[in-house]
């Protein structure tokens, strides 16, 4: 059994977090944190993210929390990694680092903790997603030349960054695969104005509709035939499986920073 403290417990993914927990064997939630602001302080975690009673209290005593898991699932935000990373590290305890935005201050303080604890950093946690990273680069070395490919991302209209992380973490890989440098191989069409595809370039097409979570396509396509890798997300949750199944994968691992692909074995 793998005993996880979850940090920002009662955010958007750490209340996705706390409602996975039923469906995964083998997972106790023992600990949940949030700001010492935060008015669910005292409250069952679980009724605070909308499912049943969990027994675990939202808390502000990190040292506490920390203490009694093996490891901790940190999804808050970038200024209070070090904290918690510094804590984990007194502790001896593994990390999830979810938490994106850190600068690079922030950044050397979890780099330099992993010279003594295993921590797990990835800022996409889906499973179905770090699956086609490594997909859609076999697929670009197996067809090598010839094809045609195009990035197609649709997200709610809310989103501000365009194209998304993910697709561009996509074009990175398509580009790895077919021997591009990205930078210079990517054209990014925001508003649909683009026309034509250019010769040699991996096309990134942005969409924003409704509410969707966020779907991408990576196409490749010539005159002969059109193959397409497509992952939807439906939900918070598929990030929150992707966590906590790194949470179970990192307790027995050496020191050192793992990602995603890592925790899958891709
Ligand atoms: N890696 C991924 O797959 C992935 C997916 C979604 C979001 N994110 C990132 O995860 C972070 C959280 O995202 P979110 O959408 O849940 O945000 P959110 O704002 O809904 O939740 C963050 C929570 O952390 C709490 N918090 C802040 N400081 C804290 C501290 N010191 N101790 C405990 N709790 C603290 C806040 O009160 C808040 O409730 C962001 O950096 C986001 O970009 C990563």
């Amino acid at each position: 059994m793998t005993r996880i403290a979850v940090a920002g417990a009662a955010g958007r993914m750490g209340q996705a977090i706390i409602r996975s927990f039923r469906s995964v064997p083998g997972v106790e939630l023992v600990a949940a944190t949030e700001m010492s602001v935060h008015k669910g302080l005292g409250k069952d975690v679980g009724v605070l993210a909308g499912t049943e009673k969990t027994g675990i209290l939202l808390s502000d005593d990190l040292q506490a929390a920390i203490t009694a898991a093996d490891v901790l699932i940190d999804f808050t935000f970038h200024t209070a990694v070090p904290l918690n990373t510094k804590m984990a590290l007194q502790c001896g305890r593994a990390m999830v680092i979810g938490t994106t935005g850190l600068d690079a201050v922030e950044t050397d303080i979890v780099k330099k903790a992993t010279e003594k604890l295993p921590i797990v950093w990835a800022p996409n946690m889906s499973i179905g997603v770090n699956l086609l990273f490594a997909i859609v680069k076999q697929a670009a070395t197996a067809l090598a030349t010839g094809y045609k490919v195009e990035i197609d991302e649709t997200h709610h209209i809310h989103k501000k960054d365009s194209p998304s992380g993910t697709a561009l973490k996509l074009g990175e890989k398509v580009a790895e695969g077919l021997g591009l440098d990205f930078k210079s191989a990517m054209v990014h069409d925001a508003d649909g104005a683009l026309r034509k595809h250019p010769e040699g370039k991996i096309v990134i097409r942005s969409h924003r509709e409704g509410e969707v979570v966020g779907d991408h396509t990576v196409s490749f396509g010539n005159d002969a035939e059109r193959i397409e890798f497509t992952h939807r997300a439906w939900s918070r949750e598929s990030l929150a499986l992707g966590a906590i199944r790194a949470a179970q994968w990192v307790v027995s691992r050496k020191p050192g920073l793992y990602d995603m692909q890592d925790v899958l074995g891709l």
